[in-house]
Protein backbone atom coordinates (compact mmCIF):
# COMPACT_ATOMS: atom_id res chain seq x y z
CA UNK A 1 0.00 0.00 0.00
CA UNK A 2 0.83 3.55 -0.71
CA UNK A 3 1.66 5.84 2.23
CA UNK A 4 -1.07 8.18 0.58
CA UNK A 5 -3.34 5.31 0.79
CA UNK A 6 -2.23 4.37 4.56
CA UNK A 7 -2.48 8.52 5.60
CA UNK A 8 -5.99 8.82 4.04
CA UNK A 9 -8.32 8.56 7.41
CA UNK A 10 -5.74 11.67 8.63
CA UNK A 11 -4.66 13.25 5.11
CA UNK A 12 -6.96 16.44 5.67
CA UNK A 13 -5.01 17.05 8.91
CA UNK A 14 -1.83 16.32 7.28
CA UNK A 15 -2.59 19.18 5.18
CA UNK A 16 -2.91 21.51 7.77
CA UNK A 17 0.40 20.44 9.58
CA UNK A 18 1.98 20.67 6.14
CA UNK A 19 0.39 24.90 6.31
CA UNK A 20 1.09 25.46 9.42
CA UNK A 21 5.26 24.21 8.90
CA UNK A 22 5.24 26.58 5.71
CA UNK A 23 4.03 29.15 7.65
CA UNK A 24 6.89 29.24 9.98
CA UNK A 25 8.69 31.34 6.79
CA UNK A 26 5.94 34.29 7.36
CA UNK A 27 8.57 36.27 9.95
CA UNK A 28 10.41 39.88 9.39
CA UNK A 29 13.40 38.49 9.17
CA UNK A 30 13.66 38.80 5.64
CA UNK A 31 17.01 36.46 5.16
CA UNK A 32 15.71 34.14 7.87
CA UNK A 33 12.63 34.21 6.17
CA UNK A 34 13.99 33.12 2.59
CA UNK A 35 16.48 29.81 4.99
CA UNK A 36 13.04 28.62 6.46
CA UNK A 37 10.74 28.45 3.31
CA UNK A 38 13.90 26.41 1.85
CA UNK A 39 13.84 24.59 4.74
CA UNK A 40 10.00 23.44 4.49
CA UNK A 41 9.70 23.68 0.52
CA UNK A 42 10.67 19.83 -0.04
CA UNK A 43 8.50 18.07 2.84
CA UNK A 44 9.43 14.65 3.78
CA UNK A 45 7.48 11.35 3.94
CA UNK A 46 5.50 13.26 6.83
CA UNK A 47 5.47 9.96 8.80
CA UNK A 48 5.98 11.46 12.34
CA UNK A 49 2.78 13.36 12.24
CA UNK A 50 0.79 10.93 10.53
CA UNK A 51 1.73 8.73 13.60
CA UNK A 52 0.69 11.13 15.74
CA UNK A 53 -3.16 11.66 14.42
CA UNK A 54 -3.70 8.25 13.43
CA UNK A 55 -2.49 7.05 17.04
CA UNK A 56 -4.92 10.28 18.21
CA UNK A 57 -7.95 8.65 16.08
CA UNK A 58 -7.85 5.96 18.01
CA UNK A 59 -9.46 7.44 20.65
CA UNK A 60 -11.03 10.88 21.22
CA UNK A 61 -9.79 12.71 18.31
CA UNK A 62 -9.19 16.49 19.59
CA UNK A 63 -6.98 18.19 16.78
CA UNK A 64 -7.05 21.15 19.11
CA UNK A 65 -4.12 19.56 20.66
CA UNK A 66 -3.05 17.01 18.11
CA UNK A 67 -2.29 19.43 15.26
CA UNK A 68 0.50 21.17 17.50
CA UNK A 69 1.42 17.83 18.60
CA UNK A 70 2.17 16.92 15.07
CA UNK A 71 3.66 20.19 13.96
CA UNK A 72 6.49 19.87 17.21
CA UNK A 73 7.48 16.64 16.30
CA UNK A 74 7.82 17.11 12.20
CA UNK A 75 9.64 20.68 13.29
CA UNK A 76 12.22 18.26 16.06
CA UNK A 77 12.82 16.27 13.33
CA UNK A 78 13.52 18.43 10.26
CA UNK A 79 15.70 20.24 12.98
CA UNK A 80 17.84 16.68 13.86
CA UNK A 81 18.12 16.37 10.05
CA UNK A 82 19.58 19.57 9.16
CA UNK A 83 22.24 18.85 12.11
CA UNK A 84 22.62 15.48 11.32
CA UNK A 85 23.51 16.59 7.66
CA UNK A 86 26.15 19.39 8.92
CA UNK A 87 27.58 16.40 11.37
CA UNK A 88 27.36 14.07 8.15
CA UNK A 89 28.86 16.44 5.92
CA UNK A 90 26.04 15.19 3.67
CA UNK A 91 25.12 17.95 0.57
CA UNK A 92 21.46 16.59 -0.40
CA UNK A 93 18.10 16.07 2.08
CA UNK A 94 15.05 15.63 0.49
CA UNK A 95 16.61 16.10 -3.56
CA UNK A 96 17.86 19.36 -2.98
CA UNK A 97 20.75 21.15 -1.31
CA UNK A 98 21.62 20.77 2.24
CA UNK A 99 21.39 24.19 4.48
CA UNK A 100 25.43 23.15 5.52
CA UNK A 101 26.54 22.76 1.52
CA UNK A 102 24.65 25.81 0.96
CA UNK A 103 25.32 28.28 4.07
CA UNK A 104 27.63 26.23 5.89
CA UNK A 105 27.80 24.58 9.09
CA UNK A 106 27.71 27.46 11.45
CA UNK A 107 24.01 28.79 10.05
CA UNK A 108 22.78 24.98 9.89
CA UNK A 109 23.58 24.93 13.84
CA UNK A 110 21.45 27.96 13.91
CA UNK A 111 19.05 26.83 12.24
CA UNK A 112 18.05 23.75 13.48
CA UNK A 113 18.46 25.34 16.80
CA UNK A 114 15.59 27.99 15.52
CA UNK A 115 13.55 25.20 14.25
CA UNK A 116 14.05 23.09 17.61
CA UNK A 117 12.80 26.14 19.72
CA UNK A 118 9.68 26.50 17.11
CA UNK A 119 8.98 22.60 17.59
CA UNK A 120 9.18 23.52 21.22
CA UNK A 121 6.81 26.84 21.36
CA UNK A 122 4.68 24.20 19.11
CA UNK A 123 3.95 21.47 21.57
CA UNK A 124 3.43 23.79 24.94
CA UNK A 125 0.42 24.98 22.52
CA UNK A 126 -0.92 21.11 23.53
CA UNK A 127 -1.14 22.58 27.32
CA UNK A 128 -0.62 19.11 28.53
CA UNK A 129 3.16 18.95 31.12
CA UNK A 130 3.23 14.88 30.12
CA UNK A 131 3.96 15.13 26.30
CA UNK A 132 5.67 18.50 27.27
CA UNK A 133 8.21 17.06 29.59
CA UNK A 134 8.38 13.28 26.92
CA UNK A 135 9.29 15.70 24.43
CA UNK A 136 12.00 17.43 26.30
CA UNK A 137 13.36 13.88 27.47
CA UNK A 138 13.25 12.52 23.71
CA UNK A 139 15.31 15.21 22.28
CA UNK A 140 17.59 14.96 25.11
CA UNK A 141 17.69 11.08 23.92
CA UNK A 142 17.92 11.78 20.48
CA UNK A 143 21.09 13.99 20.98
CA UNK A 144 22.72 11.34 23.23
CA UNK A 145 22.31 8.87 20.53
CA UNK A 146 24.27 11.16 18.04
CA UNK A 147 26.76 11.83 20.19
CA UNK A 148 27.38 8.33 21.02
CA UNK A 149 27.29 8.21 17.14
CA UNK A 150 29.89 10.31 16.59
CA UNK A 151 32.28 9.93 19.55
CA UNK A 152 31.64 5.93 18.20
CA UNK A 153 32.72 6.58 14.67
CA UNK A 154 35.23 4.00 13.09
CA UNK A 155 35.45 2.21 16.41
CA UNK A 156 35.40 -1.44 15.83
CA UNK A 157 34.70 -2.46 19.51
CA UNK A 158 30.90 -2.04 19.42
CA UNK A 159 28.70 -4.82 19.77
CA UNK A 160 24.55 -5.25 18.26
CA UNK A 161 23.38 -3.99 21.63
CA UNK A 162 25.30 -1.08 21.26
CA UNK A 163 23.72 -0.64 17.39
CA UNK A 164 20.09 -1.36 18.79
CA UNK A 165 20.51 1.31 21.89
CA UNK A 166 22.27 3.85 19.12
CA UNK A 167 18.93 3.65 16.78
CA UNK A 168 16.37 3.68 19.50
CA UNK A 169 17.84 7.49 20.84
CA UNK A 170 18.13 8.75 17.49
CA UNK A 171 15.19 7.73 15.01
CA UNK A 172 13.04 5.48 17.67
CA UNK A 173 12.66 7.58 20.64
CA UNK A 174 10.99 10.27 17.88
CA UNK A 175 8.75 7.91 16.73
CA UNK A 176 7.66 6.99 20.37
CA UNK A 177 7.17 10.00 21.36
CA UNK A 178 4.97 10.92 17.93
CA UNK A 179 2.92 7.75 19.06
CA UNK A 180 2.67 7.95 22.56
CA UNK A 181 1.59 11.46 22.16
CA UNK A 182 -1.08 11.39 19.90
CA UNK A 183 -2.46 8.40 22.46
CA UNK A 184 -2.33 10.82 25.27
CA UNK A 185 -2.96 14.11 24.12
CA UNK A 186 -6.51 11.84 22.91
CA UNK A 187 -7.37 10.60 26.32
CA UNK A 188 -6.80 6.74 25.66
CA UNK A 189 -6.96 4.67 28.79
CA UNK A 190 -3.21 4.36 29.91
CA UNK A 191 -2.95 1.03 28.44
CA UNK A 192 -3.69 1.93 24.81
CA UNK A 193 -0.53 4.96 25.85
CA UNK A 194 1.65 1.50 26.41
CA UNK A 195 0.35 -0.13 23.21
CA UNK A 196 1.17 3.09 21.29
CA UNK A 197 4.70 3.67 22.98
CA UNK A 198 5.58 -0.16 22.03
CA UNK A 199 4.57 0.51 18.31
CA UNK A 200 6.36 3.56 18.31
CA UNK A 201 9.16 1.93 19.89
CA UNK A 202 9.42 -1.14 17.49
CA UNK A 203 8.33 0.87 14.21
CA UNK A 204 11.47 3.36 14.78
CA UNK A 205 14.16 0.96 14.92
CA UNK A 206 12.56 -1.27 12.26
CA UNK A 207 12.55 2.19 9.87
CA UNK A 208 16.10 3.22 11.36
CA UNK A 209 17.62 -0.64 10.26
CA UNK A 210 15.89 -0.43 6.83
CA UNK A 211 17.41 3.18 6.10
CA UNK A 212 20.83 1.52 7.05
CA UNK A 213 20.23 -0.71 4.42
CA UNK A 214 18.89 1.56 1.93
CA UNK A 215 22.28 3.11 2.59
CA UNK A 216 23.47 0.53 0.72
CA UNK A 217 21.13 -0.88 -1.51
CA UNK A 218 19.76 2.40 -2.57
CA UNK A 219 20.76 5.22 -5.02
CA UNK A 220 20.60 8.91 -4.37
CA UNK A 221 18.21 9.94 -6.96
CA UNK A 222 15.67 7.38 -5.21
CA UNK A 223 16.71 8.19 -1.46
CA UNK A 224 17.20 12.18 -2.20
CA UNK A 225 20.05 12.09 0.31
CA UNK A 226 23.22 10.62 -0.29
CA UNK A 227 24.08 6.59 -0.09
CA UNK A 228 27.16 4.61 1.17
CA UNK A 229 27.33 7.33 4.31
CA UNK A 230 27.22 5.42 6.93
CA UNK A 231 30.58 3.77 6.15
CA UNK A 232 32.15 6.89 4.99
CA UNK A 233 31.34 8.80 8.43
CA UNK A 234 32.59 5.60 10.16
CA UNK A 235 29.27 4.47 11.22
CA UNK A 236 28.87 0.99 12.00
CA UNK A 237 25.45 -0.19 10.73
CA UNK A 238 23.50 -3.59 11.21
CA UNK A 239 24.68 -5.32 7.58
CA UNK A 240 28.37 -4.14 8.01
CA UNK A 241 28.32 -5.58 11.28
CA UNK A 242 27.13 -8.72 9.81
CA UNK A 243 29.67 -8.68 7.30
CA UNK A 244 32.38 -8.10 10.18
CA UNK A 245 31.00 -11.22 11.67
CA UNK A 246 30.98 -13.63 8.37
CA UNK A 247 34.44 -12.26 7.34
CA UNK A 248 35.80 -12.30 11.50
CA UNK A 249 39.93 -12.52 9.78
CA UNK A 250 39.84 -10.16 6.65
CA UNK A 251 36.70 -7.62 5.69
CA UNK A 252 37.04 -4.33 4.16
CA UNK A 253 35.24 -2.97 7.17
CA UNK A 254 37.79 -4.09 9.51
CA UNK A 255 40.47 -2.07 6.86
CA UNK A 256 38.63 0.80 6.83
CA UNK A 257 38.40 1.48 10.33
CA UNK A 258 41.56 0.96 10.87
CA UNK A 259 42.93 2.45 7.99
CA UNK A 260 40.59 5.06 6.90
CA UNK A 261 41.15 3.69 3.24
CA UNK A 262 38.13 4.70 1.41
CA UNK A 263 38.34 2.41 -0.82
CA UNK A 264 37.11 -0.38 1.30
CA UNK A 265 33.73 1.17 0.87
CA UNK A 266 33.03 0.41 -2.05
CA UNK A 267 34.12 -3.12 -1.65
CA UNK A 268 32.43 -3.65 1.55
CA UNK A 269 28.96 -2.33 -0.08
CA UNK A 270 29.79 -5.44 -2.97
CA UNK A 271 30.46 -8.02 -0.41
CA UNK A 272 27.26 -7.12 1.38
CA UNK A 273 25.23 -7.02 -1.95
CA UNK A 274 26.84 -10.06 -3.39
CA UNK A 275 25.45 -12.14 0.50
CA UNK A 276 22.63 -12.87 2.50
CA UNK A 277 23.23 -9.94 4.59
CA UNK A 278 20.60 -7.89 3.38
CA UNK A 279 17.65 -10.30 3.75
CA UNK A 280 18.75 -11.27 6.97
CA UNK A 281 18.52 -7.17 7.75
CA UNK A 282 15.14 -7.18 6.54
CA UNK A 283 13.98 -10.29 8.70
CA UNK A 284 15.38 -8.15 11.49
CA UNK A 285 13.51 -5.71 10.63
CA UNK A 286 10.28 -7.57 9.87
CA UNK A 287 10.57 -9.12 13.61
CA UNK A 288 10.36 -5.36 15.06
CA UNK A 289 7.56 -4.74 12.65
CA UNK A 290 5.63 -7.63 13.96
CA UNK A 291 6.39 -7.10 17.50
CA UNK A 292 5.27 -3.08 17.12
CA UNK A 293 1.81 -4.61 16.17
CA UNK A 294 1.92 -7.18 18.70
CA UNK A 295 -1.06 -5.58 20.72
CA UNK A 296 -2.79 -3.05 18.04
CA UNK A 297 -5.94 -5.30 18.30
CA UNK A 298 -6.63 -3.78 21.49
CA UNK A 299 -6.81 -0.09 19.96
CA UNK A 300 -10.56 0.09 18.32
CA UNK A 301 -11.40 -1.56 15.29
CA UNK A 302 -10.95 1.60 13.12
CA UNK A 303 -9.66 2.70 9.50
CA UNK A 304 -6.67 4.07 11.25
CA UNK A 305 -5.79 1.18 13.04
CA UNK A 306 -5.37 -0.53 9.47
CA UNK A 307 -3.36 1.97 8.85
CA UNK A 308 -1.11 1.40 11.78
CA UNK A 309 -1.14 -1.86 10.52
CA UNK A 310 -0.29 -0.92 7.06
CA UNK A 311 2.51 1.66 7.72
CA UNK A 312 4.33 -1.37 9.82
CA UNK A 313 4.28 -3.20 6.35
CA UNK A 314 4.95 -0.11 4.00
CA UNK A 315 8.36 0.42 6.92
CA UNK A 316 10.15 -3.05 6.08
CA UNK A 317 9.07 -3.28 2.01
CA UNK A 318 10.61 0.23 1.23
CA UNK A 319 13.65 -1.24 -1.31
CA UNK A 320 12.34 -4.11 -2.50
C1 LIG B 1 15.33 10.33 7.88
O1 LIG B 1 13.98 10.18 8.21
C2 LIG B 1 16.14 10.16 9.11
C3 LIG B 1 16.06 8.83 9.72
C4 LIG B 1 15.62 8.63 10.91
C5 LIG B 1 16.52 7.68 8.96
P1 LIG B 1 12.83 10.13 7.09
O2 LIG B 1 13.17 9.08 6.09
O3 LIG B 1 11.51 10.03 7.76
O4 LIG B 1 13.00 11.56 6.40
P2 LIG B 1 11.96 12.42 5.59
O5 LIG B 1 11.25 13.28 6.57
O6 LIG B 1 11.03 11.51 4.84
O7 LIG B 1 12.81 13.25 4.66
C1 LIG C 1 19.16 9.40 11.47
O1 LIG C 1 20.23 8.66 11.01
C2 LIG C 1 19.65 10.64 12.08
C3 LIG C 1 18.75 11.42 12.90
C4 LIG C 1 18.15 11.00 13.93
C5 LIG C 1 18.62 12.81 12.54
P1 LIG C 1 20.89 8.80 9.59
O2 LIG C 1 22.14 9.64 9.64
O3 LIG C 1 21.02 7.44 9.02
O4 LIG C 1 19.82 9.62 8.75
P2 LIG C 1 20.00 9.98 7.24
O5 LIG C 1 20.32 8.70 6.52
O6 LIG C 1 21.09 10.99 7.16
O7 LIG C 1 18.65 10.52 6.84
MG1 LIG D 1 22.76 11.25 8.30
MG1 LIG E 1 20.80 6.89 7.01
Amino acid sequence: MELRQIYAPVQQDLNKVQDTLKSISHIDFAWLSEQLSYVVKEIGKGIRPALTLLSGKSYKYNLTYLLPMAVSVELMHTATLVHDDAIDKALTRRGQATINSIWGDEIAILMGDYLFAKAGESVSDTQTPRVIKLFSQTLATISSGEIGQFRGAFNLDQNRENYFHRIYSKTASLFSLSTQSGAILSKAPEELVTVMKEYGDNLGIAFQIVDDILDITSTKEAMGKPVGSDLTQGTLTLPAMLLMERYPDDNPVERLFETGDKSNVAQAIDMVLNSTIIDECYKTASEYCKRACKNLNLLPDTVSRQSLYALADYVVKQGI
